[in-house]
């Protein structure tokens, strides 16, 4: 017989009939009372065993975290906290879990214990929500830009350039470590003889092959791992992390902003109406979590409602320049609480300082733009002023930047100007050049990092626990 998922069962479209539940024990009670879990839905069905009924070898293996298989008639619950249970008449243990052994146990557990669990942390009410709740984001993703008109490229994961020119990339080779790769004369090693005939890396952003696609496709968006050898050991940042990035043809800086908070919106609207349950799972979480906390450092707002807030909310536009004066203006700048004091026009703004506009100034996302030229990619296209770009980073509440993007530069002689004062190679990018040679024309686009959203809709504060391995520096495991 067919087993049903445990999210159908709980619809109770099957009442009085026989089902068959397959699933893993979360708690056992009374020798009577199994809560059964299979991850189709944060809740359990409850399977009543009559007492004396079944073997005392059987009864001893039902333990936290075994697989079971289930038959049984589908039932009104008598009982409280559940409308429906499986009345069981058989069972049938397929994967014995030691209650010893188990690192799951019914009870609260460290993050940090979690992560060492990576694959057994996803079995708790707290994982399996978050998980569903990104699987959910991912869907809405592709289906706002599907419905959208853009469609989806996948661009190389290997690639000999370097988007963001931030070098911070992981080498990809086949030559050995050991010191035997072949030579150049002068010593370096001779990446022709490599397996792709030139230095290679895993990539940072798909965004410039994207490019040559949106000048073609016209609307296009991808969605991607990204590899990133930064070595900071933060809670907003991952070494893998995926990240969507669409790219428009005729699109400006306005239009690029519009497209963002639209898209924005409209995942986490659709995830709002989806994942209802794990999202109040989620919302009772933090609470707890926020518990722990002073008073003042407490969120003002529930996890629902801060969702809600994003959607009924205009996100806030501010340039660059009027963000500069507002910081120069701001109380932690004049107390020196800042740990980056700015006092000029040009600094590149830190995490704290993002966070004070989210959070303190506008209290609300905040978009802004037209940044200096000098702290921007070599992409970006310059404005009249000739010392600003027509740059965007979108800031949230509690996570600081969400997405970079900006207008591309589509003219040729300014774009080769640029990339030669930056010693970016105009060899290496030949194909990326030939997009302004031929039919070159107005675009924009932006970058979101997956994890960053799903860590605001989550409500989660560290961004290892919204992928499900995470790799950071100094950590691989699994
Ligand atoms: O701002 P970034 O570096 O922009 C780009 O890569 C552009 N090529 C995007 C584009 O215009 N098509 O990265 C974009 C976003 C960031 O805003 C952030 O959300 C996320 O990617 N991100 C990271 N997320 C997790 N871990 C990291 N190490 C990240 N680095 C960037
Ligand atoms: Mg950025």
């Amino acid at each position: 017989m067919k087993h049903t998922k445990i999210k159908d069962l709980l619809s109770g479209s099957s009442l009085l009939q026989e089902v068959v539940a397959k699933g893993w024990v979360r708690t056992f009670r009374n020798n009577q009372f199994i809560a059964l879990n299979d991850g189709s839905t944060i809740h359990n069905i409850q399977c009543v065993l009559e007492l004396d009924t079944f073997a005392e070898e059987i009864i001893k293996r039902i333990t936290t975290g075994a697989a079971l298989s289930i038959k049984g008639t589908l039932v009104e619950s008598q009982g409280k906290g559940q409308k429906y249970e499986i009345q069981v008449s058989s069972l049938e243990i397929l994967g014995d879990s030691d209650p010893e052994k188990y690192p799951m146990q019914p009870k609260k557990h460290s993050l940090e214990f979690l992560r060492e669990n990576a694959h057994l942390r996803v079995r708790t009410n707290m994982f399996g929500a978050i998980m569903r709740v990104r699987s959910t984001l991912a869907y809405a993703v592709h289906k706002y830009f599907q419905e959208n008109g853009f469609f989806y490229v996948n661009t190389p994961v290997i690639t000999g350039s370097d988007a963001e020119g931030a070098g911070e990339m992981f080498q990809v080779t086949s030559l050995p470590l050991d010191g035997s790769a072949p030579r150049n004369e002068d010593g370096s090693i001779n990446y022709k003889e490599d397996f792709f005939g030139k230095h290679t890396n895993l990539t940072v952003s798909g965004q410039l092959e994207g490019e040559a696609y949106a000048m073609a496709l016209g609307s296009i968006y991808t969605f991607g791992p990204t590899f990133r050898a930064e070595n900071s050991n933060t809670s907003r940042h991952l070494a893998e992390f995926w990240m969507i990035e669409p790219e428009v043809a005729f699109n400006d800086l306005d239009a690029n902003m519009d497209l963002a908070e639209d898209f924005i919106k409209s995942v986490i609207k659709y995830t709002l109406e989806k994942c209802e349950d794990d999202l109040k799972q989620l919302e009772a979480r933090l609470i707890d979590e926020e518990k722990s906390k002073p008073q003042a450092e407490r969120s003002d707002m529930t996890l629902l409602e801060k969702l809600n807030f994003v959607l009924d909310n205009n996100f806030k536009r501010v340039s660059y320049t009027e963000a500069i004066d507002i910081l120069k203006a701001s109380k932690p700048n004049k107390n020196k609480k800042f740990q980056y004091l700015i006092d000029e026009w040009g600094a590149d703004l830190q995490s704290e300082h993002e966070r004070f506009l989210v959070e303190k100034h506008f209290k609300c996302p905040v978009i802004l733009f037209d940044y200096p030229a000098k702290i921007k990619a070599f992409y970006m296209r310059l404005n009249e002023d000739g010392k600003t770009v027509r740059a965007m980073d979108i800031l949230f509440p509690g996570i600081g930047e969400i997405v970079g993007g900006s207008q591309r530069e589509e003219r040729y002689d300014v774009l080769v100007e640029k990339m030669k004062a930056l010693n970016i190679s105009e060899e290496e990018l030949w194909w990326y050049l030939d997009t302004r040679r031929f039919g070159s024309a107005v675009h924009s686009g932006f970058g979101l990092g997956f994890e960053r959203l799903v860590l605001f809709v989550t409500g989660m504060t560290n961004i290892r626990d919204v992928i499900p391995f995470p790799r950071t520096p100094g950590s691989a495991e699994f």
